[in-house]
């Protein structure tokens, strides 16, 4: 898939604004599991559209020591994500899913968070308010974007490749200036973890 930054985007990744730390396809069921970005044209400026990623587990486990009441609520409640629009076919995805999901030992497994695409719908028990909910939420994306904790800026030169977890790593973007003599141009490509463990194993 090719991102690139246009002058009539049908999308917020083909824009040159500022993206905050998020998962991909948090509207359907079956997210990408591991991204890679490889850069073929690039920016100038020290800043100016510079990759941002995090580790939204180690984010997370920080959340849950200072704020267990937090990390309870963004583990117990689902949000709602919803994304139409058009990029080569026609869309209208939403899907349900708590920000934090767990897994049977109550370990963190993954991570949807997408604030682009989050809806305004909830289904919150009595006992705790939406207040709450958005407090929780607020404190968690202030974490992400610690850039002294958890915000780690990366901005790759043309030939550069980066891969991560998308359900554990979050990306982002800061913004830049759409000049006509200068293209911020990445090739993105979505794989199966078990892929690209399977390869690991044959590799080692
Ligand atoms: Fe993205």
């Amino acid at each position: 898939m090719t991102v690139e930054s246009t002058n009539n985007p049908s999308n917020l990744a083909y824009t040159s604004g500022r993206l905050t730390l998020h998962v991909d396809l948090s509207t359907v069921n079956y997210s990408p599991e591991f991204q890679m970005f490889h850069c073929i044209r690039q920016v100038s400026g020290s800043h100016a559209g510079s990759g941002w990623y995090c580790d939204g587990f180690a984010a997370a486990h920080h959340l849950e020591r200072e704020f267990p009441e937090s990390f309870r609520i963004l583990s117990e409640y689902d949000c709602y994500n919803r994304d139409v629009g058009s990029d080569y076919v026609d869309f209208d995805n939403i899907f349900w899913r708590p920000v934090f999901k767990l897994d049977r030992f109550g370990e963190l497994e993954r991570i949807f968070i997408n604030n682009h695409l989050r809806g305004d719908r909830f289904s919150v028990k009595v006992k705790d308010s939406l207040f709450s909910w958005y407090e929780a939420y607020y404190r968690f994306m202030r974490l992400l974007h610690d850039r002294r904790r958890f915000l780690v800026p990366v901005k790759l030169r043309p030939g550069e490749i980066i891969v991560f977890d998308n359900l554990r790593v979050l990306h982002g973007r800061s913004e830049f200036e759409l000049r006509y003599d200068e293209k911020r141009h990445l090739e993105l490509i979505y794989c199966d973890r078990d892929l690209v463990y399977a390869n690991a194993r044959l590799l080692a």
